[in-house]
Order: structure tokens, then C-alpha cells, then sequence
């Protein structure tokens, strides 16, 4: 690690060129390393990245922020796909892919009688709020969880500036969202079914709920319930989120396990195990709406990302890769529990094992001894973060190597602690989530 590493010097030329360095901030060095992070790759395979400098690390941390669900360049999810690049990956023609992969997500999503493709989360989300307003012929959207970085879903913030409290990322700008769409879209709080409740009954006028399928903890019966309830008594849209969550506990939604019937479930990340698609897959009736909806581009309908997600499906089915997400998640919950109570160290763990996270419980201290975390992981070769979304090629050989490295950089963190030694310690600033920091 050193401050002239060759990936700090590109970032600081994306930084000239671009507004915030990049297209997404889970990819900002800020929010690991800031003066140290290796930033950019050369290659990845399985669960190896290559820096610029030629640096070798295991990525024990976002495997390309979950889409790479089945590790980085599987073998057979890249030889299907240049199958395809080489017959042609956009034509005057559409490409016989959309229609096998609709087909397979409706198989696999048995209430369901449509699908729309996009090719980010973002956009589908923007589809399925579209046609789900469109059918309850009512604006206004209730809410939890992260949704993506569109206008309908940043206007909750200009009801009040933190209504994105404890919703992934707080307080986003509203720079730029058109101030007509004040109180169109309204949070309540994941799992609390009084917030729920409340928000309900304050907002007569809602036509759809938005939830995720599950992300730190999987959601409550009773919450799911009340969701449930209120839509069939309202003719309430329920659209559920699994852009993140799909894939990682079934061969499709979370949904699928917990007896939550949306109306509306959306794909994206996982699904093309890192190429561009994503997919709004809804109820019959209500996809019909977008007949009538003008929704339509020309990237939709690019070969690659149908190609690639049909790949994806078919080894996440055949394999139950899911399985192997949810056993290595636990592997890991398991061993950073143990290390914690070995090293007297004061931090919890989520529920949802395959994207397993680890949260510190010293207030003002927790991101720099997070920061200190990643510090020591990558000194050890290792691209970490208290957040692992585990892959299909997450191997049991590699978590026991990892496992003993996060014993000696626990050790390390607790006697930082006791000695009251953490701002020292660290070689450069502060890893930080927030928002305003990372754009200024
Ligand atoms: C639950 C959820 N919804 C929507 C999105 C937005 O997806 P994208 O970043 O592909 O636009 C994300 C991304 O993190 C997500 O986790």
C-alpha cells in the first residue's frame, strides 16, 4: 500500500473528468480506504481481482456491489454470452433471448403473467412504480428501503430532508427533483408494523407499497401481514424490491419462502450474474397497464443481458446456488460471532446470511474502526468490508484462510481500542457512507 499506487492517481484524473469520480458511489474509494483503496481492476475471476499495479486480492467484501453472484467471470456464463456477442448482440430484429428468459421468469414466477426488461435496477424500479401507479390510477407510493437513485423515490426527501433515515442511504440530495413531487412518496420503517400503520392512516390516498424483499434481517410475519392486509382491503399495488435480495435464498424472490404475495416483483443485479439486466415481473392484469404506458428503449432490448441472465438462472437452478450462498454466509456470521466474543469486541450480526454483515456498536467510533478493518484485510490481501454478498465461488478453503486473517486484524482492533490508539493508527482519513462527503 502506498500513496502512489496507480489506481489513487486514476482516481484522482475520474475525479477531474468525472462529477464524483464514477457512476456509483458503492465503488468510491471514500467509502473503504479513501487515500489507500486500489480502486480500479485489471481482471477478476472467481473471487480475485488485479489491481492496476498488479496486485493480487480476495474479494471478501461487495463482489461487484452482488451482481457477481456467481464470482467474477464464471466459465460458463462467459462462453455463453461471446456465443452471443459473436452472432450479433443488437439488430433491426429482436433477439429470441427476451422471449426464452420472459418465459423462464414466468415459470419460475408462478403468479405472474407479464415481464418488462430494463437493464439497471434503477429502471426497472422506474417501470414497475409506473405501472403499478398507473393501475391503482393513484400517485402516491409508501415505502421502505433502498430503491435507486430516480426522482420518484428521491422526493420522499423533500417532505423532510431525512426522511431516508435508516433506509440505506440518509439523507440524499433532492437537488434537481422537481418540487411538484413533494408528499408523493412517503417511508415507513422495515419490520414495525405500527410505523406502518401510522403511515397507512395518515396516507389515505397511497396506491402502492414498495418493500424489499429482505436486506439486513428478513422481514416479520406480522409486518408482511399487515402489508398484505391493507393492500387487499385498499386495492393497494404491492411491488416487491429483490433487485438485491433475488437469488439468494431461492430460485427467485425471497417471497417465495415467507408467504408475501406482491403484485409486482422486480429483478436485477444477481439475475445477469454482472451484465446489465434487470426485470419487473408483475401480476397479468396489472403488467397489462403497459400497453397503454409508453415504456420503451432501445438498450432494453440489447442480446447480452437476456443471454446472460438465462445462463445465470440456469446454473443458479441446476446447482441450488442459493444453498451454497446461504451455508457460506453462516460460515462467516458464525466465525466473525465467535472472533467477537474471543477478542471482547462489541458487534452484532444480520439475519439475511447471504449477504452477510457485521454492525460495531461504538457510536462515533465505528467507521473508524471499520476503517481500520479495511485497513489491516487489505494489508493481508484482502478487499474487505463489514458486508460480504457471498458468491458461488466463495469456497470453503478460502473462508478459512480469510476467517484467520479477520482473527489477527480483531486482535489488532480491539488493543487499538482499549489503547485509545485508532486515529493513529490509520494511515490515512476515514472510510465514510455519507452522502455529501463523498461528492465534495
Ligand atoms: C433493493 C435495491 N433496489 C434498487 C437498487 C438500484 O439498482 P441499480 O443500482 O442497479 O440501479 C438497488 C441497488 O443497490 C437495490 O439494492
Amino acid at each position: 500500500m502506498n500513496k502512489s499506487n496507480l489506481g489513487q492517481k486514476l482516481w484522482k484524473r475520474a475525479l477531474k473528468a468525472m462529477p464524483g469520480g464514477n457512476g456509483l458511489l458503492s465503488k468510491r474509494p471514500d467509502r473503504y480506504l479513501p487515500e489507500y483503496w486500489p480502486t480500479y481492476y485489471s481482471k477478476c475471476k472467481g473471487i480475485e481481482i488485479i489491481d492496476l499495479n498488479g496486485n493480487k486480492f480476495i474479494d471478501m467484501a461487495q463482489m461487484a456491489v452482488g451482481s457477481a453472484i456467481l464470482g467474477y467471470s464464471n466459465k460458463e456464463l462467459v462462453s455463453s454470452v461471446n456465443n452471443t456477442s459473436l452472432n450479433g448482440v443488437n439488430c433491426t430484429l429482436n433477439s429470441p433471448e427476451e422471449v426464452y428468459l420472459s418465459e423462464k421468469l414466468l415459470d419460475l414466477n408462478p403468479f405472474a403473467g407479464g415481464v418488462k426488461f430494463a437493464k439497471t435496477g434503477a429502471e426497472a424500479m422506474n417501470i414497475a412504480i409506473r405501472i403499478a401507479r398507473a393501475y391503482a390510477n393513484k400517485d402516491k407510493v409508501a415505502f421502505s428501503g433502498y430503491h435507486g437513485w430516480s426522482d420518484w423515490y428521491l422526493a420522499t426527501n423533500l417532505g423532510k430532508s431525512d426522511n431516508l433515515k435508516g433506509h440505506l442511504l440518509p439523507g440524499l440530495s433532492t437537488d434537481g427533483v422537481p418540487k411538484g413531487l413533494k408528499n408523493t412518496v412517503v417511508p415507513f420503517i422495515y419490520n414495525d408494523v405500527d410505523d406502518f400503520k401510522k403511515v397507512l392512516i395518515n396516507n389515505p390516498d397511497i396506491g402502492v407499497i414498495c418493500v424489499e424483499g429482505a436486506r439486513f434481517d428478513y422481514p416479520k410475519d406480522t409486518f408482511l401481514k399487515a402489508i398484505m392486509d391493507i393492500a387487499k382491503k385498499k386495492k393497494i399495488i404491492i411491488v416487491s424490491d429483490e433487485i438485491t435480495s433475488g437469488w439468494r435464498v431461492t430460485d427467485g424472490g425471497v417471497y417465495k419462502i415467507n408467504g408475501f404475495k406482491p403484485d409486482i416483483v422486480v429483478y436485477g443485479k444477481g439475475l445477469g450474474g454482472g451484465y446489465a439486466i434487470s426485470a419487473v415481473v408483475g401480476k397479468k392484469n396489472i403488467m397489462e397497464v403497459a400497453n397503454d404506458t409508453f415504456i420503451s428503449s432501445t438498450m432494453f432490448t440489447e442480446r447480452v443481458g437476456f443471454s446472460a441472465a438465462l445462463k445465470t438462472i440456469e446454473i443458479i437452478c441446476r446447482d441450488q446456488v442459493w444453498e451454497h450462498l446461504i451455508e457460506m454466509g453462516t460460515i462467516i456470521g458464525d466465525a466473525w460471532m465467535d472472533l467477537s466474543i474471543k477478542h471482547n469486541l462489541k458487534l452484532s450480526i444480520n439475519e439475511f446470511k447471504p449477504l452477510i454483515s457485521f454492525k460495531l456498536d461504538y457510536g462515533e467510533k465505528n467507521n473508524l474502526i471499520n476503517t481500520l478493518f479495511i485497513q489491516e484485510m487489505l494489508k493481508r490481501g484482502y478487499i474487505a468490508s463489514n458486508s460480504i454478498y457471498i458468491s458461488y465461488a466463495h469456497k470453503k478453503t478460502i473462508l478459512s484462510k480469510y476467517i484467520k486473517a479477520v482473527d489477527k486484524v480483531f486482535a489488532i482492533m480491539k488493543k487499538t481500542i482499549e489503547e485509545n490508539k485508532l486515529e493513529k493508527k490509520l494511515k490515512g482519513s476515514v472510510r465514510s457512507d455519507a452522502f455529501g462527503r463523498l461528492t465534495k
